[in-house]
């Protein structure tokens, strides 16, 4: 009898996702003679046994479809909201898994998702996950799909604001997503010809942003454009987010952890704010008309490039090899123009921020951008 595979989509949704799916379900059906169903909406679909049929028919026409075709949601496994609290379903979970006789469960997801699926297979449960995101920071692989999408969308949005820039003498400043690491916004900012570029792993000094502002009005040059990450934090605020998170990692007992969590959080929702205030600030201190864009979700958005379709495509094809060797607990994870299957274990719990010394800094540097620095 062939074996069944189950696949989820979980976190946001990331263009190549469908690449994805389609690679996994038709490599598993075409070469290994596997089953295929698709979970709905993440991890609460395979807990409330939501489930479709994933057959040729159901597979063909996604491969250039944005978004995914399963739906997907940002709920935990052992933190599922459920009637008003947080419910702990992995029993449910594992249980619905053995109903179905599933063979395999294969996960795709960022950071979250890949913790959420160590934690099944802790449970006896055959997971393996692909590495999806944005905002490119999963840790143990080169790189992850829908990074490039949207590194391209956001890189689009910069070229197109320099129109206004230039033509209205403005300083722009645009918000571009990537959570707590700078891969999208310092890949954009680079690609885009912004002229200051702000990531978190380089909190910054507003002043010094203002002052290479005004040293190329000096030159002529009336306009500047300023990529911001989502999560860029300025000095004093990187300095107190720092402070409590090293308490949150020495604490010595429960009390104190969650009173600085809350404080991390009130800072967290200040910095949050903080691109406005930022774009006001800059333009008191330079006395040039100041904008602010923030792209949001459009760089979510929309059909994945032939670099997100190829890549998500190879890990997907990759997937349905390791199921059939029987590999589980595993990531496939991207290492150069190969597949490598890491230990989930050695995934979780990590961020891939931007190295200080990575070539897409000293380039910065070395074309006089501004790190706010
Ligand atoms: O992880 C992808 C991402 O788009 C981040 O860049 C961003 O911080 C977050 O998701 C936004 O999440 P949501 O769509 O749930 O608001």
């Amino acid at each position: 009898m062939s074996k069944l595979i189950g696949i989820l989509t979980a976190g946001g949704d990331t263009p190549g996702l469908n690449a994805a799916i389609r690679a996994v379900g038709k490599t598993a059906m075409n070469k290994h003679d596997m089953q295929v169903v698709g979970f709905l909406d993440g991890f609460r679909g395979l807990m409330e046994n939501r489930m479709i049929r994933l057959d040729k028919g159901a597979l063909s026409g996604v491969l250039t479809l944005g978004g995914t075709i399963l739906g997907t949601s940002r709920d935990k496994p052992h933190k599922m909201p459920m009637g008003g609290k947080m419910v702990d379903m992995t029993d449910a979970i594992v249980a619905n898994c053995k109903k179905h006789n599933l063979h395999a469960l294969v996960c795709l997801g960022g950071g979250g998702t890949q913790k959420n699926a160590y934690r099944l297979s802790q449970q006896g449960i055959n997971i393996i996950t692909m590495p999806k995101t944005i905002d490119n920071d999963v840790a143990m692989t080169d790189v992850t799909f829908g990074f490039d999408t949207a590194l391209t969308i956001a890189t689009e949005a910069i070229d197109r604001l320099h129109s206004t820039a230039h033509s209205h003498h403005r300083i722009i400043v645009v918000e571009i997503m990537g959570h707590r690491a700078g891969w999208l916004t310092l890949g954009a900012g680079v690609a885009g010809g912004a002229d200051v570029v702000l990531i978190p792993e380089i909190p910054y000094d507003i002043e010094k942003i203002a002052g290479s502002i005004l040293k190329r009005s000096a030159t002529g040059k009336r306009f500047s454009i300023v990529a911001v990450s989502e999560g860029a934090l300025s000095k004093e605020l990187g300095q107190k987010r720092g402070n409590v998170q090293d308490r949150i990692d020495n604490a010595k007992d429960k009390g104190s952890k969650r009173k600085a969590k809350e404080e991390l959080k009130r800072i967290d929702a200040k910095y949050q704010k903080s691109t406005s205030e930022m774009t006001q600030q800059l333009e008191s201190l330079t006395g040039l008309e100041s904008r602010v864009t923030i792209l949001g979700h459009v760089q979510r958005g929309g059909t994945p490039t032939a670099t997100d379709r190829l890549l998500a495509t190879r890990l997907g094809t990759a997937c349905a090899h390791l199921i059939d060797k029987g590999e589980f607990g595993v990531m496939v994870a991207v290492k150069g123009d190969a597949t490598e299957a890491v230990p989930l274990k050695d995934v979780v719990g990590k961020r891939k921020n931007v190295p200080l010394d990575h070539p897409w800094i000293d380039a910065a540097r070395n074309l006089g951008l501004s790190l706010g620095d």
